[in-house]
């Protein structure tokens, strides 16, 4: 058995779909409102007998590599890994045996014992506990929600630790976990003395950490030390809190981005649960078109110092680039937590009163310069023009510049001419906005709705096959359903088993068309079933007509416009063929 069918076999699709998604048993299958289009009535079926999921109402539907892809919104590769993981399957990657998995999969255990390690630590450590409870307010469900712990003042408690645990110095060196020392014999910890965060990856493993001092005024480095970049993490694509907040921000279709860690730790803990930060960077392209696979509206809420405006400005860059719906909170405090800690009403109404760039821009300059002097109006008109270079659509630029011109009482021209002579904020001139990654599921259309019903209520019921017969490839707009009524066809009397292995290149969409013929056809009677299907077959060549009608008269008048007559006289037999048939 290849990997692929052995991690497919390990695992129900019941439980795979239901750790993301609330599902209802409803008879042999379970339901549920689906999570890839808005809708209030369950539309989304599982069905455990045959290991797919699908959507009566958007089309959408798989098997359980196609779901995890969707909802993480990663590729096949990635979505076989996290899997594989699950269903205790070692992948092996041709080059190497699995050699490299292996010792991948060490590093990340050294990381789940350095948590557990840290954790310990805490505990233990009342000046740290004490820290993080009642300076920092954490409650124990969010310490380790967080794996939030303790790197003792000592040079080598974790390294000892997981010595014990069968690690190689050299392993600890490349989980990012401990140093190697200047003599170049032995090694120490990475972390001493500081308050412990873990950076999960997006299924919730620790892959890095991130430590805060304990005390503000000792001198010992920098406040925040992050795990240097190792196989397991790389900074300019980890997302901090992102495994938490993945779930909210998918539901509410909307991501906050914060700087701080201990912002997206007290928000979490109050309650608000869409908030993330890029850790220990400044945000990189990267983390942006990661979280745009969870929603493309991304609120930002940066500190308002100079760094933080800096930071924003980056951030609308590269949401321009990625044709994202980019917001800015005004926080009002000096970060997040502190507004927090004063009531979490208040971080929500700042979340809600979220402005877009333009927008809060355009409020925040007017407010801080004097636009009835000159001065003024250039400051003013440096800041708006600033971002008017950013945007890629000319539409959208000319509004802005009309609404600069009108708010400072310039002559459109003159906007104009500035936006033109200033030279661009950045190096990089903006491209069109990429198309988004993660495209929403097709609906099917009315016809492909009716392909697949057709399809559906002759797989299930081999009895009504006979109204195949008058239907044909052309009737079908998918290769899939081609091969799967010329099957159907071949073999009136196969059985759903027999056919997938007839098709073994469609497996899921026999399945899924199966599990559409017995969810929409089981409540008919058998001889109303046969009906049904005659009904369904010409109801659907009646379409494929019309449609190729309106194409032959389509070209037909192309034809006769352009002089071709040859070419006219015979679509227009072929147009009067169709509409004999129609009758
Ligand atoms: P802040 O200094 O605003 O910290 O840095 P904070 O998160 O509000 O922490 P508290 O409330 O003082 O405990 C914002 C973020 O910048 C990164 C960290 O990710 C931090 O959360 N940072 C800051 C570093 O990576 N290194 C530093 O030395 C300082
Ligand atoms: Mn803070």
């Amino acid at each position: 058995m290849d990997e692929v069918s052995e991690v497919k076999e390990r695992l129900e699709v019941a439980e795979v779909v239901g750790g993301y998604v609330q599902l209802k048993q409803a008879g042999r299958n379970l339901k549920a409102p689906c999570p890839f289009h808005n809708e209030k009535t369950a539309s989304f079926m599982v069905s455990p007998e045959k290991g797919i999921w699908h959507c009566f109402g958007c089309g959408a539907g798989g098997d359980i590599l196609s779901f995890v892809m969707m909802m993480e919104g990663c590729e096949f590769k990635e979505a076989l890994e996290l899997l594989a993981r699950r269903a205790g399957v070692e992948l092996k990657t041709k080059a190497d045996g699995g050699e490299r998995a292996k010792a991948r999969q060490r590093l990340q255990d050294a990381h789940d014992w350095a948590v557990k390690y840290f954790q310990t630590c805490l505990v233990k450590n009342p000046a740290a506990l004490s820290y993080v409870v009642k300076r920092r307010g954490l409650k124990r469900s969010t310490i380790q929600d967080f794996g939030i712990g303790y790197a003792p003042e000592s040079w080598d408690g974790l390294v000892k630790f997981l010595r014990k645990k069968g690690f190689s110095e050299d392993e600890l060196v490349k989980a990012g976990l401990a140093v190697r020392k200047r003599s170049g014999t032995g090694v120490f910890d990475m972390f001493r003395g500081r308050i412990m965060f873990a950076i999960c990856d997006r299924a919730g493993r620790p892959v890095g950490f991130t430590g805060r001092v304990l005390d503000d005024a000792a001198d010992t480095g920098p406040k925040y030390l992050n795990t240097p970049q190792t196989v397991l993490y790389d900074k300019s694509q980890a997302i901090f809190g992102l495994h938490l907040a993945k779930e909210a921000i998918r539901a509410g279709d909307e991501a906050v981005l914060v700087e701080g860690n201990m912002d997206v730790v007290a928000s979490h803990q109050a309650g608000v649960r869409n908030v993330v930060a890029a850790s220990g960077t400044a945000l990189t392209i990267d983390q942006l078109k990661t979280l745009s696979k969870f929603s493309r509206n991304i609120k930002i809420a940066f500190d308002q110092d100079s760094a933080g405006l800096q930071a924003s400005a980056r951030a609308i860059e590269m949401a321009q680039k990625l044709g994202l719906n980019l917001h800015i909170i005004e926080v009002g405090a000096k970060d997040p937590d502190e507004l927090i800690q004063k009531g979490v009403g208040r971080w929500q109404a700042a979340i809600k009163n979220s402005r877009d760039v333009f927008s809060y821009w355009f409020a925040r300059s007017e407010r801080e310069l004097n636009l009835s002097e000159p001065v003024g109006k250039r400051q003013f008109s440096d800041r708006i023009t600033g971002l008017i270079q950013m945007l890629a659509d000319p539409i959208e630029k000319e509004s802005y510049m009309k609404m600069l011109a009108d708010k400072i009482s310039i002559s459109l021209e003159a906007v104009k001419q500035k936006v033109e002579q200033s030279p661009a904020p950045t190096q990089t001139p903006l491209k069109k906005p990429e198309p988004p990654p993660a495209p929403a599921p097709k609906s099917f259309s009315p016809t492909q709705l009716i392909e697949a019903s057709v399809l559906a209520i002759n797989l299930v019921y081999p009895e009504c096959r006979l109204s195949l017969d008058d239907l044909g490839a052309g009737d079908f707009q998918k290769e899939e359903y081609r091969a799967i009524l010329a099957a159907l066809k071949r073999h009136k009397q196969a059985d759903i088993k027999q056919l997938l292995e007839l098709l073994p290149a469609y497996g899921n969409d026999v399945k899924i068309l199966a599990l559409r013929g017995e969810e929409e056809f089981s409540y008919l009677a058998p001889a109303d079933r046969s009906f049904e299907a005659f009904r369904l077959g010409r109801r659907l060549q009646t379409l494929t007509q019309h449609q190729s009608q309106a194409q032959i008269s389509q070209r037909l008048r192309a034809a006769e416009s352009s002089g071709d007559t040859a070419l006219a006289r015979s679509l227009l037999a072929q147009y009067q063929a169709l509409i004999k048939q129609d009758e």
